[in-house]
């Protein structure tokens, strides 16, 4: 029995990635195990965005050597892979196959060779490739949340950024394509779908039929599909469109995660973002000009080489003008092949720690006053865990916040004795913390999968019927 065990590291569109690479592997007569010790072929899905991450790696390899190592086989993909290309072999001799995330629709040819015994194994990149991956063998880990990647690559070379050297160049799936798959996982009981992509709204339609505005409105037009959310956006590309398709279709989520990465119009100059402050501004205020109450959340990265005080003041101030929900922020760190890497990093690492510490605590006051917005609301909720020691149940709002909530059978009667997972429900918000909601049902749950399988074999019988 051909066994294989993955680990995955990094963002969504990597998690994504892993579903796609376990979907081939399944295919391919693998099975999977979820202990490193029982697997013939160990697979570790790299990210290489901050902090050293290929040091990491190499550590991560070679501890697990040590331990297990003996008649196993050894492959590294993702970013890291496709960063340190055939270099791996020469640091870790035991790995056999080395691939980035645009090599893997050649998957099944590697694995052969694998099986044949060749131990240097090469899917890399060289920022040529225009194809995007087929997604026919994905294996969803999630079972009520589907993820779909739209389009693939970076082209935009912000300075600090690895991505477009470790995902190649920016190549979309055709919007027909996309639309077929987001029905395929909605008559298989999905009933949220998220839209990836490294710069999702740059998504270039190749058949020319729609923009990314009206992809989303036609995804979330799809029968049986109650939420579709997108990440992530590149203000750049973030257009007034996506803000009126989110108002006119009420499947869209009401959540913009938009990264700023810094307040200062001369540090984004010198990030390379091409906007400047008060360019951000104007995307930020049409979003809350729209008539739904759009949760805004942004990445920030503070200490990139040659910020100043007042620069980082900036941050600071824009953090206050915006009121995001939640941002995510981040030291700069040097990565190999950007251009940032040829700047001094002047900023010391202890006023890069303090920095992030004034920034969070900032935020975290933000958020306290931005929260209460929602006391005494009524919310539909995604649930996602069943109830803990405390009765507590824990979902998700449309604004993709966390919500925390006691269920009570609404009749004596009622055979529901606690909303099950996937199902959807309302919630009234009884109380406020820094990142989480916390409340009580007021609704029974409904589980639109079962509704809609329900109505799909209603509408074939009437159609026999007729
Ligand atoms: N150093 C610090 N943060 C980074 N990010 C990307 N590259 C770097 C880097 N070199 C952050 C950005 C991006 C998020 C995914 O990671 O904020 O939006
Ligand atoms: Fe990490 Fe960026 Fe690669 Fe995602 S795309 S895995 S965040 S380096």
């Amino acid at each position: 029995m051909k066994t294989f065990y993955i680990e995955t590291f990094g963002c969504q569109m990597n998690a994504h990635d892993s579903e796609k690479v376990v979907g081939t592997l399944l295919r391919e007569g693998y099975m999977q195990v979820v202990d490193e010790a029982d697997a013939g072929l160990i697979l570790y899905n790299t990210c290489s965005i901050r902090d050293k991450a290929e040091q990491k790696v190499f550590h991560r390899l070679n501890e697990y050597k040590k331990l297990h190592g003996e008649g196993k086989r050894f492959a590294v993909l993702g970013c890291v892979a496709q960063q340190e290309g055939d270099k791996i072999f020469a640091r870790a001799p035991y790995v056999s196959m080395v691939a980035g995330s645009a090599s893997y629709r050649h998957l099944p040819g590697m694995l052969q060779r694998l099986e044949a015994g060749e131990t240097r194994i090469t899917g890399l990149d060289d920022r040529q490739t225009d194809e995007t991956f087929d997604t026919e063998f994905t294996a969803r880990t999630n079972p009520h949340r589907g993820y779909i990647t739209i389009i693939e690559g970076c082209d935009k070379f912000c300075a600090y950024c690895v991505v477009p050297y470790t995902r190649g160049k920016e190549r979309s799936r055709t919007s027909a394509s996309v639309l077929a798959e987001a029905q395929r996982i909605a008559q298989s009981g999905f009933t949220e779908i998220l839209l990836l992509g490294q710069n999702v709204n740059s998504y270039l339609d190749p058949s020319g039929k729609r923009t990314f505005a009206e992809l989303l409105a036609a995804v979330g037009e799809v029968a049986g599909i109650q939420r579709v959310r997108f990440t992530t956006s590149h203000p750049r590309d973030f257009t007034r469109d996506i803000v009126d398709a989110i108002d006119a279709v009420p499947t869209l989520c009401d959540h913009v995660h938009l990264p700023v990465q810094s307040g200062s119009t001369d540090i984004l100059h010198a990030m390379q973002r091409e906007y400047t402050r008060d360019w951000y501004l104007e995307r930020i205020a049409w979003t809350k000009a729209a008539k739904r109450d759009i949760s805004l959340t942004s990445d920030i990265i503070v200490g990139f080489p040659g910020e100043t005080v007042r620069d980082f003041e900036d941050t600071l101030t824009l953090l206050d003008t915006v009121g995001y929900d939640t941002i995510y922020g981040f030291k700069y760190s040097p990565r190999p092949n950007t251009p940032a890497i040829h700047m001094h990093d002047s900023i010391p690492e202890e006023v890069k720690i303090e920095r992030l510490a004034i920034l969070n605590a900032r935020q975290r006051e933000i958020q306290r006053t931005n929260y209460a917005r929602h006391l005494g609301q009524t919310m539909p909720i995604m649930v996602e865990h069943g109830a803990n020691a405390r009765g507590q149940i824990t979902g998700r709002s449309t604004q993709n916040k966390t919500v925390n909530f006691t269920y009570q059978k609404m009749s004596e009667g009622s055979e529901i004795d606690a909303p099950s997972i996937g199902s959807y429900i309302d919630v009234r918000i009884t109380q406020i913390f820094p990142s989480s909601l916390v409340g009580e049902a007021v609704s029974t749950p409904f589980a639109p999968s079962a509704a809609l399988l329900a109505q799909q074999a209603l509408n074939a019988r009437v159609s026999v019927l007729s």
